[in-house]
């Protein structure tokens, strides 16, 4: 088979694709830098003259600047049904014109295979390989499930895509249409490391041995204990979101692999995000694995490690342990994503601990993160029956296996101080504290 000649057959313009999407189609993208922006741009252009209208898509944090997600005027043409309402989705839905569909990160694949059929996924792709194959590059988590479900594949070729070589691919046979665009892969700015998150990174540290496998999440805190992690030996790597300090901890000899029970001299992903460093770390390089959420975020396969440690971030937590990591009141911020997946899978683990991790107050120390209780409309993220640990840099409370009672007084000792007579009184007139 000459894949070169197939691969000429296919090759066509964005305006060309977006020309053969028909009304009320769904569209399937992925996460972060597997979108393809440069066909919803040609798709946008349509629905705007008119030419389209009732187009679904589902997709997970948008970071290009898709239309859609910005221009309210589009909406009916081309609706977002979002699988996680972070990035551009999540002025779409504050905005009332974006959907959102909850679920646990591990579980997409399974609400794929039963409640979907698309008329076409689209993906983001590095060049094309001897034998015909494309990498996913930065993404395995639900496209093998969406590629299933679709009746075709576009495909955006960028020559700035990584290779995976332990990733998802896609053959040049199961492909209907694609082009070939050079551009960037969108970057995560670098979360600001503060003295409250340098504390904070600290005192999760003292609490990690060497050898453990860590995930971090998404925003400052994780990325604070990462830094605080470099001085730890033999630790290993299981997580949903690859990040930039994670191949700071791999560069400075801190991550090797070499202590994990389950792809063991490997670190294991689903999803990578952050700046080029990554995307040139995970290029032609064995060491990283893109694997399917399904089987990553299972927190059946995360407890196979031992010492498993998740640590993740929160918006508000109160008085009982229950964690909001979503809302703000009823504004949508972000979605579930992985973190009940990983607080489940570490606190399995033998020797598993899992944080949650914040700042004690936002807005320059005029609201407490730790409520009473949480705000009219605050969606709860992980229940009071999965918490386990929870950091501010006043400190640490263990609440799992603990008492309401014992909750509320560990919580209210890690608030902060201008806070904690209010959260007292509230504790005590409501009689959790006794
Ligand atoms: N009340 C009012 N505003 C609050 C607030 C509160 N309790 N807590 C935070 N905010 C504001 C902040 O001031 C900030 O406002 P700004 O954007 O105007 O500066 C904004 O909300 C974001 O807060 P911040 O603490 O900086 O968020 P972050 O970037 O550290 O992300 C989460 C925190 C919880 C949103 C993020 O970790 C997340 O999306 N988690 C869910 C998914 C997950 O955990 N996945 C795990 C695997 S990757």
């Amino acid at each position: 088979m000459d894949y070169t000649a197939l691969y000429r057959q296919k090759l066509t313009t964005a305006a060309e694709l977006a020309a053969r999407v028909e009304n009320g189609w769904l569209i399937g993208m992925d996460a972060g830098a597997s979108q393809t922006p440069t066909i919803l741009s040609a798709l946008a252009e349509r629905a705007r003259a008119g030419a389209v209208s009732g187009v679904r898509v589902q997709s997970l944090l948008d970071v290009y600047p898709l239309e859609f997600l910005a221009d309210n005027s589009l909406f009916g043409r081309i609706t977002s049904k979002a699988w996680f309402s972070g990035g551009g989705s999540r002025r779409a839905v504050n905005g009332g014109f974006g959907d959102v569909i909850p679920n646990y990160y591990r579980d997409i694949p399974g609400h794929i295979r039963r409640c979907y059929d698309y008329d076409v996924f689209m993906v983001s792709v590095s060049p094309m390989d001897s034998h015909g194959y494309f990498s996913l590059a930065t993404v395995s988590s639900y496209s093998p499930a969406m590629m299933e479900k679709a009746k075709r594949i576009f495909l955006e070729v960028n020559d700035q895509q990584p290779r995976a070589v332990c990733g998802t691919q896609v053959h040049i046979s199961q492909i209907d249409g694609l082009i070939e665009v050079s551009h960037e892969l969108p970057v995560l700015p670098p979360a600001k490391i503060d003295a409250v998150s340098e504390t904070i990174g600290g005192l999760i540290a003292e609490r990690i041995d060497d050898g453990a496998c860590i995930q971090l999440g998404i925003g400052a805190i994780p990325d604070a204990v990462g830094a605080a992690l470099k001085s730890k030996h033999d630790l290993g790597i299981h997580t949903e979101m690859f990040t930039d300090s994670m191949v700071e901890l791999i560069e400075c000899g801190a991550v090797n692999n070499s202590k994990k029970q389950i792809h063991r001299l490997q670190s294991v992903t689903t999803f990578a995000f952050g700046s080029k460093r990554i995307y040139d770390y995970i290029d032609d390089n064995p060491g990283i694995a893109l694997m399917p959420v399904d089987y990553v975020n299972d927190p059946a396969v995360i407890c196979r490690n031992d010492n498993m440690i998740s640590i993740n971030a929160a918006l508000e937590v109160d008085l009982w342990g229950q964690v909001c990591a979503e809302s703000v009141g009823t504004k949508h911020m972000s979605g579930t994503g992985g973190q009940v997946d990983y607080v489940r899978g570490a606190c399995q683990s033998r020797g598993g601990k899992s944080f949650i991790a914040f700042a004690s107050t936002a807005k320059d120390d005029t609201i407490s993160k730790i409520k009473s209780i949480l705000t009219p409309g605050a969606v709860v993220t992980t229940s009071k029956n999965d918490v386990d640990y929870i950091v501010t840099e006043y400190g640490v409370a263990h609440l799992r296996g603990e008492s309401l009672s014992s909750r509320a007084r560990q919580l209210i000792a890690i608030a902060h101080p201008n806070f904690r007579d209010e959260l007292s009184f509230e504790a005590k007139k409501r009689g959790i504290i006794i």
